[in-house]
């Protein structure tokens, strides 16, 4: 199976549905932006911290898989010179919106994650990678390819789902009922028959895999990465963030 080109789709369909990972930000947003005024976000609730920023007017960023007229326009309005890469021209095309209306240069490319090769070596300052692995069956070329094209010192700001989120049943925990019923890592082509994903997420749902810690973690570290900054966060809309956090955020530096 094509997986990109089923998330592309997808992800396009979620544009359509007004997915919230796909709204862009307001006037108001950038004119704050612009001012000095802003924060971003790669988990659901918490703003990344201020101190895990270098230096943003005149750096090189690079937003991975984070399209959807998010982080890009609010860095570009920052003073950062933004490259947003998505496999959705959907969502490019949300960036794309948000530059056109507020005369922002965002350079928009249609790309895979686990694929940088159309970038040089050592071409971003900072990469702001909001969650999305998820969407890849495999995280440790990210990661990579995200030490490949950074330059010394470079930051790579990430974010991504605690895996545990995924052993339990989809359905149940709907309804409240937290019950283990999947083996990590999750794949979502492998744990549940199409029908059955297609009862529980969707015709066209999105496809998605758990990932081990050891591979988000592990995985950055193994690339070269130095870890200097950790977080969680909750997904409000879902009812297991009562009881634990689902979202991880990290901060790396390529020493
Ligand atoms: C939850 S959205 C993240 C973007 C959003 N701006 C945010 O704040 O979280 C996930 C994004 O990952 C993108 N995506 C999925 N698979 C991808 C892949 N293989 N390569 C690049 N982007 C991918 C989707 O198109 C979608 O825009």
């Amino acid at each position: 199976m094509d997986v990109r080109a089923w998330n592309r789709e997808a992800w396009d369909r979620n544009v359509e549905k007004g997915n919230r990972w796909t709204i862009p930000v307001g006037p108001e947003v950038i004119a704050a932006a612009r001012r000095g005024t802003w924060d971003i976000v790669l988990t659901p609730t918490r703003s990344v911290p201020k101190a895990w920023f270098p230096p943003l007017v005149g750096a090189d960023v690079l937003c991975l898989a984070s399209g959807g007229g998010q982080q890009g326009p609010i860095l570009a309005a920052a003073g950062a010179r933004v490259t947003v890469l998505d496999n959705s021209p959907r969502q490019l095309g949300q960036d794309r919106s948000v530059a056109e209306r507020e005369g922002l240069a965002l350079r928009l490319v249609e790309g895979d994650m686990a694929d940088l090769s159309g970038f040089p070596e050592r071409s971003f300052d900072l990469i702001v990678h909001p969650v999305s692995n998820c969407f890849v069956p495999a995280v440790r070329p990210v990661w990579r390819e995200a030490f490949r094209v950074l330059r010394a010192d470079g930051v790579l700001l990430a974010g991504f789902c605690n895996p545990i989120w995924f052993a339990f049943d989809p359905p149940a925990a709907k309804e409240g009922v937290f019950r283990v019923r999947h083996r990590l890592p999750y794949s979502d082509l492998e744990c549940l028959a199409p029908e059955e994903r297609e009862r529980h997420f969707g015709k066209d749902a999105a496809l998605e895999w758990s990932h081990s810690l050891e591979d988000q973690i592990g995985g950055q570290l193994e690339a070269g990465f130095l870890l200097t900054g950790f977080y969680e966060d909750v997904a409000p809309d879902d009812p297991i963030s009562a009881y634990f956090p689902t979202l991880i955020a990290t901060r790396a530096v390529k020493p």
